[in-house]
């Protein structure tokens, strides 16, 4: 299947090892800095034959006029996922999109009804759905090994300095980034929410920027989630840790089960006990960063669901429920209330002053 990658920051280096690891022939590459196409094409150790036969485009209308693709990623700044995987919809080409998937509610809407309407396969980049630890405590909940689940936690405790928000002037701002949750913490949100199920009925948070003055967005956030269900849930996200990332951790509490995950990524199994006697086994994956192992299991569920026609196992809808999850969180502190129902036109634009 021929490949085509918009945005040649510091994560499509990922993009490109999973298509490549999944079989996708990679024709193409945009981006509007053309030494950040020459420095991924380093990062990612192309030879000077492929190197030769990837044509470079610096502004993605061009390329998808000049190309015949049967999928894009993207890995621009996230302000600019919605515009242009609208664009890469409206050429019928399916496409795979940074998280977070759009910074506005009414963004996602319409990545969902234009994904709908074009009939292609859309989907988003929560790629920590596929770490070991994840996928365990997806099976246990599966095989109704929680029981009647209660309550659930996730944090985020890293670390990100001036020199980070420096490497480009998209981070930290409103238009086109958010702060902390929504770069750092929507993946641990995403996976709460895929574990405890169903609709958000009530959210009420807490942000702050206490020590990156020079940033718009928070530094540090909290929230508590009501769920549908009655499972109640906590979110804790921050990256004011001094020194290293100190953890991302995910509990889930059941009637019958309890799975602790750990790690900097939820990418260990800390702790778990089953009342049946299937407990987890404690594991550690190794990961080079944050940023895990997940892309090339992400690209190749996406590859077969491309092949067979059905929902990827990341939807739009997924990414639109941590995108609403962490801008309810923002609007219930900006307005010192819980939150019910978000406005349609609610986005990190709104938190600008
Ligand atoms: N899934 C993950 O774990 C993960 C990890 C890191 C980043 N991300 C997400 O990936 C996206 C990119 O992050 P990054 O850290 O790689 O950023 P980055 O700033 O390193 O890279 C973004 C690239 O997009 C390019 N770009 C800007 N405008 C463009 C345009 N109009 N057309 C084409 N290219 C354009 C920039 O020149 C730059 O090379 C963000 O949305 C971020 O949230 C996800």
């Amino acid at each position: 299947m021929k490949y085509a990658l918009i945005g040649c920051g510091r994560v499509a280096v990922n993009h490109l090892h999973a298509a490549k690891k999944n079989g996708f022939e990679l024709v193409a590459v945009c981006d509007v800095d053309p030494l950040q196409i020459d420095d991924l094409f380093d990062r990612a150790g192309l030879s000077d034959a492929e190197r030769g036969a990837v044509r470079r485009y610096a502004d993605h209308r061009s390329l998808l006029a000049g190309e015949t693709l049967d999928l894009v990623s993207i890995a621009t700044p996230s302000g600019l996922h919605a515009a242009i995987a609208l664009d890469v919809m409206e050429a019928g080409v399916n496409v795979l999109i940074e998280k977070p998937v759009a910074l506005s509610i009414s963004d996602a809407s319409k990545l969902i009804e234009t994904a709908k309407r074009k009939g292609v396969t859309a989907g988003v980049c929560h790629q920590n759905r596929f770490n070991l630890s994840v996928q365990e405590m997806r099976r246990h909940l599966e095989a109704g090994d929680f029981g009647r689940l209660s309550n659930a936690a996730v944090t985020v405790r890293w670390s990100r300095g001036r020199d980070y928000y420096e490497q480009a002037a998209w981070r930290g701002t409103w238009a086109e980034d958010g702060g902390c949750l929504m770069n750092q913490c929507i993946h641990g949100v995403d996976l709460l929410l895929w574990m405890c199920g169903g609709d958000l009925v009530s959210v009420s948070g807490r942000i702050r920027n206490v020590q990156h003055p020079y940033i718009e967005g928070e530094d540090v956030g909290a929230a508590t989630l009501t769920f549908a269900n009655g499972v109640i849930a906590t979110v804790e996200g921050t990256v004011n840790v001094p020194g290293d990332n100190l953890e991302e951790h995910l509990t889930l509490i059941g009637e019958t089960g309890v799975m602790k995950l750990g790690g900097t990524s939820a990418n260990t199994v800390d702790y778990s006990y089953f009342e049946n006697g299937g407990s987890a086994p404690l594991l550690r994956e190794e990961t080079a960063n944050v940023y895990g192992n997940g892309h090339v299991s992400l690209f190749r569920d996406f590859a077969e669901a491309i092949r067979q026609g059905r929902d990827p196992y990341v939807t739009l809808e997924d990414g639109k429920n941590a995108l609403a999850a962490i801008l309810s969180i923002y609007r219930s502190s900006q307005t010192n209330a819980p939150v019910t129902a978000l406005p349609e036109d609610f986005g990190t634009m709104s938190m600008k002053p």
